[in-house]
């Protein structure tokens, strides 16, 4: 007699229809992606279904912004740090190296603040406004406001949806006039297209960037394709 199937579902392997890292092959050596599970996918496809109500898609994009929060934070350095435990061993860790502060380039990055702040106490954020110049049609700033120190700080740069890259960028080179260096800069996206992040990484090859998933590309009015839609629009139900 053959045994009871088991009720536990195996571990998902990554999705193998998932050719998403195709798009953009060869991946720059700065970009890193989430893992990209069947269990990934199952969040990212909710996100992108038009028919998801509101609260789900708050619900799953705080998940899937939480892993790439935990993700930014795996590429910070780290120094040697002793520490005694309850049973009086010594042991020989770990402990981070210096502070850091999230940027939100608004308004869509704000929705992400509230993931960084779930997994670092206290951490500071700054802002900046970014918009198209109606007269040069380029990206212009609008308005920011950093800790004072963002200088001596590791930079999360957080912003949904890297679409051409513009605003991206120009955020970018702001921060580097706030004195941060170009590699204590980590951006942290949900969706890039391959466009954007070629463009974004040939300006700052040194910056890393994690995106959890590269689409197929942009349409004529530079909406990620397939995307999400406006991810503003679907947050804040504007
Ligand atoms: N911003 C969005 O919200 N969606 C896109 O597809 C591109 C930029």
């Amino acid at each position: 007699m053959s045994s009871p199937p088991s009720p536990l579902a195996p571990p998902q392997p990554a999705h193998p229809a998932n050719t998403n890292l195709a798009h953009l092959n060869p991946l720059p050596k700065s970009v890193f992606t989430l893992p990209q599970t069947a269990q990934l996918e199952a969040l990212y496809t909710i996100i992108r279904d038009k028919e998801t109500s509101r609260g789900d898609f708050l619900f799953y994009s705080d998940r899937i912004i939480r892993l790439l929060v935990e993700e930014g934070l795996n590429h910070l350095p780290v120094v040697k740090r002793t520490v005694e435990t309850p049973t009086g061993a010594i042991y020989e860790g770990v402990g981070f190296e210096g502070k850091i502060c999230g940027v939100s380039i608004l308004r869509a990055g704000e929705a992400m603040e509230a993931g960084l702040r779930e997994v670092c106490r206290s951490v500071r954020i700054g802002k900046i406004l970014i918009q198209r110049d109606e007269e040069t049609a380029l990206p212009k700033l609008f308005y920011s406001k950093f800790p004072q120190d963002i200088a001596s700080r590791y930079v999360l740069l957080l912003d949904p949806m890297l679409a051409t890259g513009g605003s991206a960028m120009k955020a970018v080179e702001v921060l580097i006039e706030h004195g941060v260096p170009e590699e204590r800069i980590i951006f942290i996206n949900l969706i890039a297209s391959p466009e954007g992040l070629t463009t974004f990484c040939a300006k700052y090859p040194q910056l890393k960037v994690i995106t959890g998933w590269i689409d197929q590309g942009l349409n004529e009015k530079a909406y990620i394709i397939p995307g999400l839609g406006d991810f503003g629009e679907r947050r804040y139900c504007t």
